[in-house]
């Protein structure tokens, strides 16, 4: 592969443009700060310095594990990265994880993660707070 694959964190302002470019949530560079060097696992994947692909998995390895931030940059979609991503991170549950772990995502393209052995939830909704309805103190 011509693209440079490295398990570590993207900056802040990379990270918050490239959700901002795939259509992913806003989030601003002061979350991102504080989010980024939480994580568990991270892989991005550059054209030369450029971030083009990535995806995370926060957690705490026993007994939730969550795969967030898959994105890949709109020049280079339909070139089957996200299963780059996709394997790296599997990798990385499959040995870190405990066998007992919840690891769970918010699909919003689910052959994405099918492949991986990811099936819809059936007993229990995702569900998400809404800051709307939380009342500022
Ligand atoms: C969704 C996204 C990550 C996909 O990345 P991508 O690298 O462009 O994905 P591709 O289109 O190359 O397809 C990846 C795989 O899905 C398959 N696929 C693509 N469209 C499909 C469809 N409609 N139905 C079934 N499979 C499909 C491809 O064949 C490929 O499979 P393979 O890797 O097993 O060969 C990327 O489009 C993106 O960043 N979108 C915006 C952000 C987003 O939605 N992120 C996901 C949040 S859950």
């Amino acid at each position: 592969m011509k693209y440079t694959l490295k398990n570590e964190l993207p900056a802040p302002e990379e990270y918050c443009h490239l959700r901002q470019i795939t259509g992913l949530s806003p989030k601003t560079i002061a979350a991102a700060q504080v989010s980024l060097p939480r994580s568990l696992h991270a892989v991005t994947l550059r054209n030369g310095d450029q971030l083009i692909a990535m995806g995370r998995v926060i957690g705490d390895l026993g007994c939730h594990v969550q795969i967030v931030d898959i994105a890949v940059h709109p020049d280079y979609q339909g070139l089957k990265l996200s299963r780059v991503i996709m394997e790296n991170i599997m990798d990385f549950v499959t040995k870190e994880c405990h066998r007992c772990a919840f690891v769970n995502l918010f699909a919003d393209v689910d052959y994405l993660y099918q492949k991986f052995g990811f099936v819809d939830s059936v007993k229990s909704k995702g569900m998400y707070l809404d800051w709307n309805r939380v009342s500022q103190s």
